[in-house]
């Protein structure tokens, strides 16, 4: 019977990381077995070890070689336990593992967590001669002041546990290790792993990264051979991002739909400060607030932000001159420049002089969102007071107001904008009428557009991120490229995001309508029928009911039902002003500007692929 389809679900309920811990405590459970019987044509001998099979267990999944035996009893030729350090070290900060679901994959960002050497040499030493070939992964702690004298140690010291020795230099997530195969500094490690290893001891494997440059893999392979390493390990986890399936757990929820179930909100503008080390400190404090990923799953939350950044707060927060340069003219010009007032409309009673806020692009925009207004204040607060311990003025604030439970605009719509629906989000995932559906590349950066091509987003030279922190620009998987010198994403999974706060001058709008209606009265033949609701339906961009003007031509959905022209059952219409609720652009239906005088715009620019931001160091 196979277990996997009941036990996933189960894993899936918890986040990745979670479910390792578990599975590794259930297996602890289980007593230690005989490997079974492989069939002989498996056997493999590599390095004078005879492998039962050439299938094992590659390091990472038993770090701290909790259940080396357990893992041989399932049926691998073999384990890796590891990668383990020196000293015990806690690895990145948490959230670190992700699931990619769709693409039966995971990010890993775990960063070495493990319980350190001694901890390990303790549980293999007790396990006895092994039941199989259980091979050490040694690596180097994160802050050590001599990465070659943590291997040396290492060797030294797993040696006699282990069946073979892997020189892990190839993981992404610690900065600057991978820079150890670079032909100086690999020399240089493996002299010293010769001389450490004892001529009776395990064979030495080297574990390198996929993500190599051109003649690298010729390089290291010399180097090796030279230094006497028994094989070589490929590969380790890629640093490139095949853009096929979206990256929701850096995908900002505003994209996945709006946040509608989270009614009250405010608007807040910041100025950063000069000083770098201060912005960043405040982006760090405001990061833990955004709310990533489907907005399905911020049900434990009661307040969340959105968060956008202009071209000068980019600046602030460090974003080199070569990378501003890469973005849009549009985005680092702002609304106010003349061509772009010209192109928006944005001239005589609606110039930039009369706008009540916007004449200068803002550092930071963070939409807040509360599932009760205090939530949603209380959390404004605090990330005003951790400005203003960082010297930063006090935030231009924007209250949102509730508009109606019944999710009409102030014109009487059920919804004001009309929302296509992204492919591979949620809702895309789920009965989209196709008629709806986009390609992400038409909103989130990195991804392909409806025509199959990749828009080109910002990006930064590869010697402008050292530590390799950033996505490839346009990475495919695969090994046949060299791809470090390529250009670095930082705009992967961002979106850019323009807020603009218009008057409704509901009274002016429907005189509008009905005066057009009356002019364009005998300009279309039957079925047309121009009167005011279809008027305001083209300027809204929906019927009023909701219903999309691509399928209802002529009149709405609930009027084409009315007259018998097509059937309407309750549950579809419930779903679709369900629907309506969610989407992105119903978040302005909380949004009542009925009173302000003069039209207000302003642009803020993109939330970028977070990857940039959660790697700088605060
Ligand atoms: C969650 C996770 C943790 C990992 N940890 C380590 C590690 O500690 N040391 C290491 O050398 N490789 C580590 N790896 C890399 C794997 O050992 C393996 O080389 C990599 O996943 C490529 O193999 P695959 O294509 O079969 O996934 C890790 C991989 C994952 C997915």
């Amino acid at each position: 019977m196979h277990l996997y389809p009941f036990i996933r679900p189960l894993a899936f309920a918890l986040d990745a990381e979670t479910a390792h811990r578990a599975t590794i405590a259930a297996l602890k459970w289980v007593p230690p077995h005989r490997p079974p019987n492989l069939p002989a044509s498996l056997r493999t001998r590599v390095a004078g070890l005879d492998f039962p099979s050439p299938i094992g267990l590659a390091a990472g999944f038993d770090k701290d070689a909790e259940v080396p035996e357990q893992m041989l009893a399932l049926g691998f030729g073999f384990v890796e336990v590891g990668t383990v350090t020196p000293r015990p070290q806690a690895g990145n900060d948490k959230p670190r593992l992700f699931r990619l679901a769709e693409d039966r994959a995971v990010i890993n960002r775990l960063g070495f967590n493990n319980q350190g050497q001694p901890a390990a040499f303790r549980r293999l030493i007790e396990c006895g001669p092994s039941r199989g070939i259980v091979g050490v992964n040694i690596g180097a702690n994160k802050d050590s002041a001599d990465r070659i004298a943590d291997y040396v140690s290492g060797v030294r010291a797993m040696s006699r546990v282990a069946r073979y020795l892997t020189i892990n230099v190839s993981s992404p997530n610690t900065p600057g290790l991978r820079q150890l195969q670079d032909e100086g500094a690999l020399r240089a490690l493996l002299s010293a792993v010769a001389e450490a290893r004892d001529p009776k001891g395990p064979p030495i494997f080297l574990k390198v990264a996929p993500d190599l440059g051109a003649g690298e893999p010729e390089q290291i392979v010399r180097v090796a051979i030279q230094h006497g390493i028994d094989a070589i390990i490929v590969a380790n986890t890629t640093v490139a991002r095949p853009a096929l399936k979206l990256v929701s757990s850096e995908i900002q929820s505003l994209m996945f739909g709006g946040l509608g179930f989270l009614k009250f909100g405010t608007c807040l503008l910041f100025e950063l400060p000069e000083d770098i080390q201060a912005a960043r400190k405040w982006l760090a404090a405001v990061m833990p607030h955004i709310a990533f990923n489907d907005g399905r799953r911020l049900v434990d939350k009661r307040a969340v932000v959105t968060l956008a950044l202009g071209a000068r707060g980019l600046q602030r927060l460090g974003l080199p001159e070569q990378g501003l340069a890469t973005f849009p003219f549009a985005f680092l010009d702002g609304m106010t420049t003349a061509a772009r007032a010209r192109i928006l409309g944005d001239v005589d009673r609606n110039a930039s002089e009369r706008w009540a806020w916007g004449r200068t692009q803002p550092d930071v925009a963070l939409l807040i969102y509360g599932d009760e207004q205090h939530f949603a204040d209380e959390l404004a607060q605090s990330l005003t007071d951790a400005a203003a311990d960082l010297g930063m003025a006090k935030p231009y604030g924007i209250p949102l107001k509730m508009v109606s439970d019944g999710k009409e605009e102030p014109f009487g719509f059920v919804d004001g904008i009309s929302q296509p629906v992204i492919r591979g989000t949620y809702k895309g995932l789920r009965k989209a009428d196709p008629i709806h559906l986009v390609e992400p590349g038409e909103f989130i950066l990195g991804y392909p557009d409806n025509r199959g091509n990749t828009p080109p987003g910002p990006t930064l030279p590869a010697l402008a991120d050292p530590d390799n922190q950033l996505p490839l620009v346009g990475a495919v998987g695969g090994f046949d490229k060299a791809v470090v010198e390529n250009e670095r994403d930082i705009g992967f999974n961002g979106t850019f995001l323009v807020i603009r706060q218009l008057e409704q001058d509901v009274q002016a709008f429907k005189k509008y309508c009905a005066q057009e209606a009356r002019r364009l009265a005998d300009r279309l033949p039957p079925p047309y029928d121009i009167t005011d609701e279809f008027i305001a339906a083209k300027l809204i961009g929906r019927w009023k009911d909701g219903s999309s003007l691509t399928r209802y031509q002529y009149e709405s959905r609930i009027e084409s039902a009315r007259r018998g022209l097509v059937q309407v059952n309750e549950t579809v219409r419930a779903r679709t002003s369900a629907q309506a609720a969610i989407e992105p652009g119903s978040s302005s239906t909380r949004c009542d500007k009925t009173t302000t005088t003069t039209f207000s715009p302003t642009q803020t620019p993109p939330q970028l692929g977070f990857d940039f931001f959660r790697n700088w160091r605060f």
